[in-house]
């Protein structure tokens, strides 16, 4: 049985989440920008961030999975869920989990880009750069983290421990 373990407590995701959101408010007020959140695992951090953020903002999402051989480097991504709100000419964020490899948010950037936003920026809670296989800019970054599998404030481990308040390593 794997237990986990806290790497980072909820009053200090809590406290980035609010530096984010200040500095998301600063750069946005006035666009009413249209947050795209990652299913599944950024619901947890996207509610509290536009909450955080307290301007008008819309909400829409992505599901996004990796299809192929089933092994991590087919890095194949394809689309399971598209957003159902027209972004031409819209300020766009990307609300991320977590990049890691980077190929999924490395797709999205290019398939949302394509429908002409009129910005389009990524805001990741975790950045684990360790394992990068595609470059991709992040424009707010919660925490730099080591390359270790994390759970909790959404993240999951086979669709387990998302409810976790801290974020987590699982231990033996
Ligand atoms: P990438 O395409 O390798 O950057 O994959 C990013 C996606 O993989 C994230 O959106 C997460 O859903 C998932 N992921 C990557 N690392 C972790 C982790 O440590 N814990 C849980 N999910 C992860
Ligand atoms: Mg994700």
């Amino acid at each position: 049985m794997k237990k986990p373990r806290a790497i980072i407590t909820r009053e200090d995701i809590a406290k980035r989440v609010d530096e984010l959101a200040d500095q998301i408010r600063r750069d946005y007020r006035g666009k009413n920008p249209l947050l795209i959140g990652v299913l599944k695992g950024s619901f947890v951090f996207l509610s509290d961030l536009v909450r955080a953020m307290n301007i008008p903002a819309e909400i829409d999402f992505v599901r996004l999975a990796s299809y192929g051989a089933g092994t991590e480097s087919s890095g194949k991504i394809k689309l399971v869920k598209d957003i159902e709100t027209p972004i031409k000419d819209r300020h766009v964020l990307i609300v991320e989990d977590i990049v890691d490899r980077g190929l999924t948010v490395r797709f999205l950037l290019d398939y949302l880009s394509f429908r002409k936003p009129a910005s389009l920026k990524l805001c990741t809670l975790f950045d684990k750069p360790s394992r990068r296989k595609v470059e991709v800019p992040i424009d707010y970054r919660g925490f730099t983290i080591p390359d270790a599998f994390v759970v909790g404030y959404g993240l999951d481990c086979n669709e387990q421990y998302r409810y976790l308040p801290d974020l987590c390593v699982l231990e033996e």
